[in-house]
């Protein structure tokens, strides 16, 4: 089933001399359930892309449609509406808030979901991404893996369709940042959720089951492979 529909994609920014065509006249379909990577050189167009999916932004022009509902011409409170329902995002630089515990980062994103779970929640939600125990410290007193894993228990809250990352492991080390693809690859397996991801790390890459590479705002090729193991 087709989670995600894009024709003819294309984010415009400025005008005249200045146009730039961050993507231009993308088609791609995204399958629920899919772990997929999109790479292309710095500039290619894969930011703008993600942030189309991922409900942050509309396109100038085509289309692009999550779980059958449109995003172009919709306001910023409709999109916002969208983007809460459908998508978790995980960044590359965690954007945890420093002063808030492990445990209580979760807790904010589930009152802000309008769920009341609490800190038990919260604290199985920690255990499900493998930080048993760890609900208390602050993220400063949590390594770059260990934050990563906070930041995928928080996206995880919604229980999204479609978890969105760009550049996941970017701020990690090799080891961490396998850990955090194995977690993802896992949570992928086990609750079917829908991972779309940019990297510049061929090991990253090798994570992936399909593999789109963009090159100057166009998709230059779009490769289904077996993930490995
Ligand atoms: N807000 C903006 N205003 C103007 N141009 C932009 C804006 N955002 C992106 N661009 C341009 O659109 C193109 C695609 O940018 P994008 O950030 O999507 O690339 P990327 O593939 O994510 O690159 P990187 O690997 O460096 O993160 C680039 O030429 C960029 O300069
Ligand atoms: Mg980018």
């Amino acid at each position: 089933m087709a989670i995600c529909e894009l024709k003819g994609a294309t984010k415009t920014y400025g005008s005249g001399a200045t146009e730039v065509h961050a993507i231009l006249g993308i088609d791609l379909t995204i399958d629920a359930g899919e772990f997929t990577a999109f790479v292309g050189p710095s500039g290619s167009g894969k930011t703008t892309l993600l942030n189309q999916i991922g409900c942050l932004d509309s396109p100038s022009a085509g289309s692009v449609h999550i779980r059958g509902k449109a995003t172009a011409g919709l306001s910023d409170v409709k999109l916002a509406g969208l983007r809460a329902e459908e998508i978790g995002f995980i960044f590359q630089s965690f954007n945890l808030i420093p002063v808030l515990t492990a445990a209580e980062n979760v807790e904010l994103a589930m009152s802000l979901a309008g769920q009341d779970g609490g800190h038990d929640a919260a604290l199985a939600l920690l255990a499900e991404v493998g930080l048993e125990g760890l609900g208390g410290r602050r993220p400063n007193q949590l390594s770059g893996g260990q934050q990563q894993r906070v930041a995928i228990a928080r996206a995880l809250v919604k229980k999204p369709s479609i978890v969105i990352a760009d550049e996941p492991t970017a701020n990690l080390d090799s080891d961490s940042g396998r850990a955090v693809l194995d977690l993802m690859r896992a949570l992928n397996e086990k609750h079917g959720t829908t991972f779309l991801f940019s990297t510049h790390d061929p090991m990253v890459v090798d994570y992936a089951r399909r593999v789109v590479t963009l090159r100057d705002g166009a998709i230059v090729s779009d490769e289904r492979r077996g993930a490995a193991s």
